[in-house]
This record gives C-alpha cells, structure tokens and sequence, in this order.
C-alpha cells in the first residue's frame, strides 16, 4: 500500500520534469535590456565606461528624496572607492561628461556631494514606458534575468491527520510568492509539498483510532477527529505509559509493511490531502508533487549507509604544545553509538551533533529530508532548492545542509532555508495547548466574517450576493497579505483593524485602487464607444500622451521602476519588497487621480 503512494508520486515526479523540460525549450521571456528603465542606466554606464573606461556593473540607481528636483540619483561611493577616487569629484567631472555628450534619454545631470543627480527627457521616457506596459500587459516587470535556471521550492509542509496552523500559514503564503517571483525573473520551479507524513507518531495515531476511534464522527470531521485522537493518545499515555510502547509496535510493522495498518494510515493521509486542497485552492495554489516525508522512509537505510561509510577530510587539529599535527584518526561522518546502536552525527561544521536513527528504529526527520534533497538534486538538477520553513528549524537546515554538503550533493548556496518569525497572539507564540492556536479555516472565515460586517456597515447598497462575493476576496487578502507586507523575518500578529484599514497598508486599500482604476478604464471606453461594441485597446493606447502634472511624473516614474523591484525582491527572497512597493504606487495613484481629471481628455 505504501508502493501506491509512491507510485502516485512517481508519477507526479514525472509529470514535472516533463513540464520543465518543455518550459526549458520552449518558454518566451521579457528581456530584461529592453526595458525603459535599463535602457536609461546603460546610457548612464556606457557614457560613464566611455570616459574613465571604467567597468560599471550595477549601477545602483534611486528616485530621490522629494526635496531634491531630480529625476533619479546615483551614488558614485562605492564606484569610487573601487577605482580609488574622490567620489565628490567624480560626480562633478561624471556630470560634466553627461551634459556635453548627446543623449538620448538624459536631459542634464548635476553632481551634488558624491550623487550624481540626474533629469530625464520626461516626454520621451514616459511615452516610451506606457508603450511598453500597454505592450506587455500583466507582463510588465517580468524578465529573463533567470531563464536558464531551475528552482524547487519547498513549501507549506502540513503534517497529516493534523490541522493547517498558521504556522504552515506563513509557509504557504511566502512560498507561494516566491514561487511567483521566482518565475518572473524566468526561472522554472517546482512546486514540492513536503508533508509530514511518516514517523513514530503515527504509530500512536493508528493505536488511538483502534482503541478509540468512531468512524461516523471522522467521516463528518476528519482532521479534527484524527488530532482528538492523537490527543487523546497521549493523555492516556501518562496514565499508561506501556501504550507507548505498543504503539511504537505498530510503528514498527508499519515500516515492515504491516498491510492493514498501512491501509489505515494511507486512508487518513488522503483525508488530509483532501482537506488541505480545499485550503490551497481558495488560495490560488497548485503544488506539482506532495512528495512527502514517506515517499522516502525506503531510503534511509542506505543513507545511513553511506554517511557511515563516507570518510571526512583529516582536519588539522592543534595539539597539545600548540603545534599543528594531522588529525590521526581517520574520521567518518556518522558513528554508531555502541551502547545504545543509535547513529550519530558528531562535530560537522562545528554544530551541535545530532542522530540519524534512534536504536533500531528506522530514519527520523532529518534522515528523510537528506533523502529528500538528494533526490531533488539527481532528479531535478536545480540551481536552487529553497526550504520555506520557520526559523525555529534553522539548525535542523544548517545540519540538513551541512549532511549534504559533506556527502557531496551541494556546494555553496544551493540550497537555502528561508526562514520566517512567528504568528504572534497577544504578543506570544500561539500554542495547541494554550487554546491560543488558530486553525487557518478557522482564521480565514473570521476575516471573512468581518469583512462583511464593515462591507455592510459602509455600503448599504450591496446586495446579499455581491457582499458574499467581495467579503471573500477582502477577508483571503487580508489574511495573505498581512503575512506577505512585513520583512518575513519579523513576527507577526492579526490585527483585524489594521488588516482591514481602507485607508492604507492593507490589502484591501490596494483592491479599492485597482477597482478605482478598472472602473476609470470602463468609463474612457465607454464614453468612447456609446453604443458600439467594446474596442480591443485601451487608454495606453493613446498616440501621443502628455505628461504635465507633478503626479503624473511621480506616477510613470514609479511605474517604471516596477521591473527593477521584482529583480530586488527574487534577489533578497523578499516579497514584502513588492507590497511596500504596491503601497506607495497606489498613493501615487491615487494623488493622481485626485489631480488630474482622466475621463474626458484627449491626451
Ligand atoms: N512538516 C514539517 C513541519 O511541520 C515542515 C516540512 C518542511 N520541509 C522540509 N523539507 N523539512 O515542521
């Protein structure tokens, strides 16, 4: 029964390489140089390279502060240091060079301090970038930057026959971005949902569900009734401990491939599987394998194998009289205890040591995750393989990849665990046994809940299905987004006012703009075509727009930096570059609306 599971694995394991491998022929990127915003920079650089032959990479450009009447501005710090130069200097000979030579999209340039500041040809640039994103479309800011390279990200991770916390919340969420992300630099990536569905604790569930279990009650609720059970398992193991004992039994006939317990356990993990798709597919989300930790219970063994077979450079150790003498002993990765026959990691890397294999049990976590990565790698090949998991893992990430790098699977950064803070509720981690933990359906229905609540408050005029409809895009946004707006390092907490704020650093503040201008473009083309029928183009059509209005350059400028943020955001697997980004446009919007009249004119 087992093998059905990992059949059906396989099966999606081949599924996705046949998808990359297409995507790697076949895929049509954005390049990056065309855009506006790239074709000015090289300006900048080849005119700079032309001058003092300088190699410039990575021309940091910045939009000044609003005191300074600049278009853009350019620190020459740290080109200066690199070639030895006084960097206020620089900036006034730099500046003299750009204001001789004819260019195409600079107007002037100014040397302030060590900045070089610098004025666009505004009309141009503009017409330019509003060409480009009538032309791309929704895929403006996506570019080729990654084409060649593959990913896989690791993501959600729930562990079966348990709800979805909000702990797996925020790994859902910020793998899911990254996932997006990772795409629109061009990369290929491959969705992996690694469940937590093997080990000694379902051993104790299958006890709990044979002693206790009630089929009626789990056909109506299944993941609830499932950890009640598990509960109730280790309640009653303190007053009994020996049921331990039994259930590390049937654990262990389990691993054998004891047939009707495993049919008891792959039946609970399609439960799960089943509840948590509902969850992912209000979200959006489509993962290409759930791969799991049981599709490698079979390879520990030969893990465990190889790691205490796998000898370890000698290192130089100092000796007693301070001399530098050759470790002697030759040393292996992993040793096995002789008391208790457990396997043990020692002294990798300088981290604290830690087991492969409990006694004569089979592997444990980081066992099977080493399994995991090591496929991922002769299977996958990726140039990335990123673990989107709470910091309260980093070391098992540091032994995981330190296991990995010794055996030779990784070098460098390959592999990289994307840590994230906690979900916070009246400043303290949530907990199962303080009652403080959230399920998050349970989460996601009380921002829908009052979503409605403020949506009825506010727009009396909706009807009953209309607020249905818009109660649950506002209530998920809320929820994702307030996960997604803050540096994932931080820990975070629900504050329901602040989530559902129209008024600014919400999700629904960005939603309330996007409508405001899906509205806009329904009224221009409306107003065009009275009576006609609805015409292919849109506003940025427009031969030959004209910028005026301080708001309107604040706009397109900012909009023309779009694509420079995406590359930012992949670079530092940062997604809350992107909202912090997303708020200070839509205020550029939103002035702008304010300023400008759209309806009506020609221009
Ligand atoms: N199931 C794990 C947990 O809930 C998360 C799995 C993360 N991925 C991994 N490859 N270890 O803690």
């Amino acid at each position: 029964m087992l093998e059905a599971v990992k059949k059906e694995g396989d099966k999606a394991v081949e599924k996705t390489q046949k998808r990359i491998a297409k995507e790697l022929k076949s895929k049509k990127f954005v390049s990056l140089d065309d855009y506006i915003i790239e074709r000015v920079k090289k300006e900048i650089s080849d005119i700079l390279v032309a001058k003092f032959s300088f190699l410039v990479k990575n021309l940091h450009l910045e939009i000044p502060p609003a005191h300074i009447t600049a278009d853009l501005s350019l620190s020459l710090f740290d080109l200066a240091k690199e070639f030895k130069q006084d960097p206020k200097k620089l900036a006034e000979e730099s500046a003299g060079i750009i204001n001789k030579s004819k260019n195409d999209f600079i107007e002037s340039a100014q040397a302030f301090g060590p900045y070089l500041n610098i004025n666009f040809k505004k009309q141009k640039i503009y017409s330019l970038l509003l060409k480009e994103v009538s032309k791309l479309k929704d895929k403006f800011g996506q570019n080729d930057l990654n084409a060649k390279k593959v990913a896989v990200i690791d993501y959600s991770g729930p562990n079966i026959a348990k709800p979805i916390g909000v702990g797996h919340l925020r790994s859902t969420v910020i793998g899911q971005a990254l996932v997006n992300i990772y795409e629109a630099t061009g990369y290929r990536v491959i969705k992996d949902n690694h469940l937590g569905d093997w080990g000694a604790q379902f051993g104790k569930l299958v006890y709990a569900y044979q002693e206790w279990g009630d089929k009626k009650k789990i056909a109506e609720n299944p993941i609830k009734e499932l950890n009640e059970l598990y509960v109730k398992f280790h309640k009653e193991a303190e007053k009994n401990p020996e049921i331990e004992d039994k259930a590390r039994e049937i654990f262990k006939k389990m691993e054998e491939g004891g047939k009707k317990l495993i049919n008891l356990w792959v039946r609970f993990r399609k439960i799960s599987i089943a509840e948590f798709k509902k969850v992912y597919e209000r979200l959006g989300i489509k993962f290409d394998a759930y791969l799991g930790e049981s599709y490698f219970a079979g390879e520990t063994d030969k893990i465990v194998e190889e790691c205490l077979l796998r000898r370890l450079a000698p290192t130089e150790t100092a000796g007693k009289d301070g001399a530098l003498t050759k470790a002697s002993e030759e040393k292996k990765l992993a040793k096995k205890d002789p008391e208790t026959g457990a396997i043990v990691v020692e002294d990798l890397e300088g981290l604290p040591s830690f087991l492969l294999r409990k006694k004569d049990d089979a592997g444990l976590y980081i066992t099977r995750d080493l399994a995991a990565l090591i496929f991922r790698v002769e299977v996958f090949e990726p140039d990335d393989i990123l673990y989107v998991v709470g910091d309260e893992q980093s070391l098992h990430f540091r032994q995981l990849f330190a296991l990995a790098r010794a055996l030779g699977y990784i070098d460098g950064a390959k592999a990289k665990h994307i840590g994230f803070g906690l979900v916070l509720s009246g400043g303290e981690k949530m907990s199962t046994r303080k009652g403080t933990l959230i399920e998050l359906e349970e989460l996601i229905s009380q921002s829908i809940a009052k979503s409605k609540e403020i949506l009825r408050q506010k727009n009396k005029e909706l009807s009953e299905t209309e607020i249905e409809e818009i109660s649950e895009i506002v209530g998920l946004g809320a929820v994702v987004y307030n996960d997604l707006r803050q540096s994932r390092q931080k820990n975070i907490s629900f504050d329901w006012n602040r989530m559902l704020d129209f008024e600014g650093g919400s999700a629904v503040y960005l939603q309330y703009t996007v409508a405001r201008i899906n509205s806009i473009l329904k009224k221009v083309i409306q107003a065009e075509h009275q009576g006609q029928s609805l015409p292919s183009r849109t506003v940025l059509d427009v031969p030959k727009p004209v910028f005026e209005k301080e708001s309107e350059f604040a706009l397109a400028k900012k909009m023309m930096f779009f694509p420079l943020i995406i590359l930012e955001a992949q670079k530092n697997d940062s997604p809350h570059v992107i909202a912090t980004y997303l708020e200070e446009l839509a205020q550029l919007f939103n002035h702008f609306y304010n300023e400008v009249s759209i309806i009506g004119t020609e221009d």
